[in-house]
């Protein structure tokens, strides 16, 4: 089935499918075991061009469209959630630079994420300020042509390992969400200290890790749009992304309908496989048509972000679609996950078999990215705007 791909479009989805089922599967269970992350992935990616896939070929990057984007996603993490998300991670921690920075600062950051020699990171969340995200409580002073940033970050993904990380501040904290700021920070700089390194209970071989900011100096000429301008990075940022999150979420989904299937294909009780129950039929059924809602829903997605392109200001329809897709996909994923376990019986319950694995790796899409209650909430306030 096309999806209204075009050929090339298949034929990138074909070329990541074979390199996912055949260098990222066989891992996928040990990077989940062992909850190390996987460089060997990091080194595949970058040798196969999907590192910065998504990136303007101007900068370093693959050149790809959103849904050519969302395609690798989809595939890979299909077979292995964690691995995925070092691609979609990568792309989130560029995107505030490539929405919001200037030709100079995208020449100068985005090269280097593009291919994968950093690692980023979107430092946005704090202890209290996670769907609140105009909660930010970390500062960032003015001395001189330089910013000083003190506060701490929570649950960020390559906090610890990502060189290139933008970091939300807060540059005049009586103006709340208009006083938010964002700064693109060395990980290596003094002053930038990982803390608590989070233990998961899914893609457990991603970092996701506390940060702190103590006294760190960076150059005005590290700063992203104008002072103030902070808080409308990060939306626009998460409305290119997350359709990202939602391809993660339908390729976790596809994967446990691909288990679930192989399996009651060849599982026999009361003398008869499985599949030959209609109980198991009607089940399949609907996991295949939840993904295919999903798809479609996320495919739509992708064309209306990416027709907005990386600097235009969201239109309330980018906002909507992209919200829409990650709330769909991720709610598909859980639903769908959660069906393949049942299919397995016991067999879902255990290690040696990945449902059990997928069903705690879809859990993280409903929460990453916006919860998909803020989803619900932006894709409400968005309506009423518009007068849907
Ligand atoms: N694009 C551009 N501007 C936007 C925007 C968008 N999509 N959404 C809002 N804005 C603007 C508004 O127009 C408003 O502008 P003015 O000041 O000019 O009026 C301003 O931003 C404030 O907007 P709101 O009044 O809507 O803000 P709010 O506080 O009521 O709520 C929210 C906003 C939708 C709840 C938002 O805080 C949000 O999305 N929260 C979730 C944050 C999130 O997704 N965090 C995830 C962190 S990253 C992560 O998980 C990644 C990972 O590790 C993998």
């Amino acid at each position: 089935m096309s999806y209204g791909l075009t050929d090339e479009q298949r034929m990138f989805q074909n070329t990541v499918r074979r390199l996912a089922q055949e260098k990222v599967a066989p891992r996928a269970a040990e990077i989940d075991a062992t909850g190390e992350f996987p460089w060997d992935m990091v080194e595949l990616f970058r040798d196969n061009g999907l590192i910065g896939v998504g990136m303007p070929e101007s900068v370093g990057g693959g050149g790809a469209d959103l849904l050519t984007f969302c395609l690798a996603v989809e595939e890979v993490a299909r077979v292995c959630a964690t691995s995925s998300l070092i691609i979609a991670a990568q792309h989130l921690g560029a995107m505030p630079i490539l929405v919001a920075g200037t030709p100079e600062q995208k020449a100068r950051f985005i090269p280097v994420v593009a291919s994968g020699e950093h690692l980023s990171a979107f430092a946005l969340t704090e202890p209290e300020a996670g769907s609140d995200a105009g909660g930010t409580k970390t500062r960032a002073v003015r001395d001189g042509d330089h910013y000083r940033i003190n506060g701490t970050k929570v649950f960020i993904t390559n906090g610890g390992i990502a060189k290139t990380i933008v970091v939300f501040a807060s540059t005049a904290p009586e103006k709340g969400i208009r006083g938010i700021s964002a700064f693109v920070v060395d990980g290596d700089q003094s002053g930038v200290s990982v803390g608590r390194i989070e233990k998961k209970m899914g893609i457990r071989g991603s970092q996701t890790a506390m940060l702190n900011f103590d006294d760190v100096v960076v150059h005005q000429d590290r700063r992203l749009g104008e002072e103030g301008d902070g808080f409308k990075i990060a939306m626009r940022t998460l409305d290119r992304t997350r359709p990202g999150i939602a391809a993660q979420a339908l390729g976790i989904a596809q994967g446990a309908l691909d288990v679930g299937r192989a399996h009651v294909q060849t599982r026999k009780q009361f003398g008869q496989n499985l599949s030959e129950f209609e109980a198991i039929q009607f089940m399949l059924a609907d996991m295949q048509t939840q993904i295919e809602a999903s798809r479609q829903l996320l495919y739509k997605a992708a064309e209306v972000v990416e027709t907005a392109g990386f600097a235009a200001q969201s239109s309330q329809e980018v906002t909507r679609y992209s919200a829409m897709a990650k709330l769909m996909c991720s709610d598909t994923a859980m639903r769908v996950t959660t069906d393949a376990v049942q299919l397995l019986g016991g067999y879902g319950y255990v290690q040696d078999y990945p449902a059990e694995r997928m069903m705690r790796d879809a859990k993280i899409t409903q929460i990453y990215e916006g919860t998909n209650q803020v989803q619900r909430l932006v894709i409400f306030r968005n309506m009423s705007s518009e007068g849907i």
